[in-house]
């Protein structure tokens, strides 16, 4: 049996990475990979509530932000994703660290130095092994993200430059960890975004 392989996928508002997550599951589904779905913030019940508080407090500040975002994830790999590892099942999570690099480095503009003694701290060497980052201009991706309606969360009330730095930070993750995080041009048509999220899974299995 091949090893168990954490996957995260990650992106700005409105780049779909729904649609995507669907796609991911279907293609292991389909090839009889075990797996598990999961998400950040959230995955655990402390996580879920601690989501809440995220999406929804007002005046949270930004430190209180990563830290909010890292007791959810402490929670999540200790008790989701490392025992799925180790059971041999994979790990698909909708957004893990590279969001707080992006979102409390990029968008808060907290120093990544304090990003990176938490991932440490937290995870103790667990990284994914494939990060699939759907990228797309920022007016693509709110213009998408408002046309499906709903009630906004204390994110999706950002200014677009919050955007924009986001999108930057994610762009430079993917350029210091080319082996890990693939860039998808999410502004194309479906089928060539999920041929190229296909062609990156096809990759992680053994031929
Ligand atoms: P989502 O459902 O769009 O993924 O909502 C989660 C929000 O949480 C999204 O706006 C990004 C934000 N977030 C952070 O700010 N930092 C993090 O580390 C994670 C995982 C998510």
């Amino acid at each position: 049996m091949s090893e168990a392989k954490f996957i995260t996928l990650e992106g700005g508002e409105g780049v779909g990475k729904t649609t995507n997550l669907q796609f991911i599951e279907h293609y292991l589904a389909s090839r009889k990979i075990e797996f598990i779905r999961t998400r950040e913030p959230g995955g655990t019940p402390a996580g879920e509530a601690i989501r809440n508080l995220l999406l929804g407090l007002e005046g949270l500040g930004p430190e209180a932000e990563l830290l909010l975002v890292f007791a959810a994830r402490a929670q999540h790999v200790d008790q989701v994703i490392r025992p799925a590892l180790a059971a041999g099942s994979w790990v698909v999570s909708d957004r893990f660290t590279d969001a707080s690099y992006a979102y409390q480095g990029g968008g808060r503009g907290l120093d990544p130095a304090a990003i990176g003694f938490l991932e440490n701290w937290v995870q103790k060497g667990l990284h994914p092994d494939l990060t699939l980052l759907l990228d797309a201009p920022v007016e693509i991706g709110l213009a998408r993200a408002k046309r499906r309606g709903g009630p906004a969360d204390r994110f999706e009330l950002e200014v677009p430059v919050f955007f924009t730095k986001v999108r930057q930070a994610y762009l430079e993750r993917a350029e210091c960890y080319p082996e890990r995080i693939k860039v998808i041009d999410a502004a194309r048509p479906l089928a060539e975004v999920q041929a190229d999220i296909a062609r990156h899974l096809d990759a992680l299995r053994p031929s």
